[in-house]
């Protein structure tokens, strides 16, 4: 076993989770949720996508969102952006990191972004020389790495071709995401195993999305295998618009606690994500989808009844 001593948490909730909700939510409720985050230790927050307004309409305040927070020194906020329109308008409302997003099925790529694989990557191309250029940091997306909602099974080999090109145009870091949270523990550590064969362990990050209740399993199994970064959003919050059904990423809150379990350190502080998590599920008026937050808000309530 060679689990890291230290993980990095990449929280994607105010992106990943926000860019899902039926319910609109207002710009200064996103400021406050992604300020409470930027609280906690956090080094990375996914703030938003400069997308087109008509297929994502949540993310259509975009740009008021990243003039709206209060950046602290140390934490960076990366933006999605699908080609040189969404570029120019991240960079315009000051972003300073941003994640391309491309996908391993050709059924997906074409249902998210409206374009086969082969021509997203010429679409990110520009986008990452501009980027370099600016000293922009890109990160990478990889959809669909354990199954699609539209084509069912991926070859692994689909997966490993488009991280090793998007590692080569530039991308700092490749996130493995597992849109539809089909994927199960040796699967995942099966295909860690190609993919690292081409991007180096370091490069490497995972993205589980909860929809079989795979995604803690799924990820001790990549921590296993040497990874240390791992996307998940406050709360549960999310899933991806052009993958229906498919449930949030793994709970924030779940995934720092079972790291603290394990003596992993992270630098994030359970009580204030905690606190962030509750902020949002109160506006959205819904319990959260942590079970540490459900389970932790359950306890001090019957410590104060106690203390009563
Ligand atoms: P398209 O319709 O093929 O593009 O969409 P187009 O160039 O023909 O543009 C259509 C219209 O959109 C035009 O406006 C453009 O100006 C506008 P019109 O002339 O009709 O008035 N437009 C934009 N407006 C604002 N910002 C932009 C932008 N680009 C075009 N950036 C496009 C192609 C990629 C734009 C579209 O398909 C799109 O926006 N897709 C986004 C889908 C999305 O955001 N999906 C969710 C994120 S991915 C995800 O969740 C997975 C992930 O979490 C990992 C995982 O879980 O696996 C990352
Ligand atoms: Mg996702």
């Amino acid at each position: 076993m060679r689990v890291p001593k230290r993980v990095k948490i990449v929280e994607v909730g105010p992106r990943d989770g926000l860019q899902n909700e039926a319910m609109s939510v207002p710009a200064d409720v996103k400021i406050e949720l992604i300020n409470r985050l930027s609280a906690t230790g956090l080094t990375a927050i996914e703030v938003t996508s400069f997308v087109s307004p008509k297929w994502v309409p949540q993310m259509a305040d975009n740009a008021q969102v990243m003039r709206g927070i209060t950046r602290r020194p140390g934490v960076s906020y990366p933006v999605l952006v699908p080609g040189m329109q969404g570029f120019e308008a991240a960079v315009a409302a000051g972003a300073e990191e941003i994640a391309v997003f491309g996908a391993a099925s050709e059924a997906f790529s074409q249902r998210n972004i409206n374009c086969s694989i082969a021509e997203s990557l010429e679409r990110f191309a520009p986008v990452i020389v501009a980027a370099g250029q600016r000293n922009i940091k890109v990160r990478g997306y990889v959809s669909c790495v354990l199954g699609c909602p539209y084509q069912g099974d991926v070859a692994p080999e689909a997966v490993v071709q488009v991280a090793q090109r998007l590692l080569e145009m530039g991308c700092y870091e490749i996130s493995l995401g597992d849109t539809i949270g089909v994927g199960t523990p040796y699967k995942v550590q099966e295909l860690i195993k190609k993919v690292v064969q081409f991007v180096s362990l370091e490069r490497l990050a995972v993205h589980f999305h909860d929809t079989y209740g795979q995604a803690l399993a799924n990820i001790l199994a990549s921590l296993e295998s040497g990874v240390a970064v791992v996307d998940s959003s406050v709360a549960g919050l999310g899933g991806c618009p052009y993958a229906k059904g498919a449930a949030g990423n793994v709970a924030s809150e779940d995934l720092l606690y079972m790291l603290n379990g394990m003596g992993i350190v992270t630098g994030v502080d359970l009580t204030g994500l905690t606190a962030a998590g509750r902020y949002i599920s109160g506006y959205l008026g819904r319990p959260s989808g942590s079970k540490v937050a459900v389970a932790l808000g359950e306890k001090y309530a019957v410590e104060a009844k106690t203390c009563d």
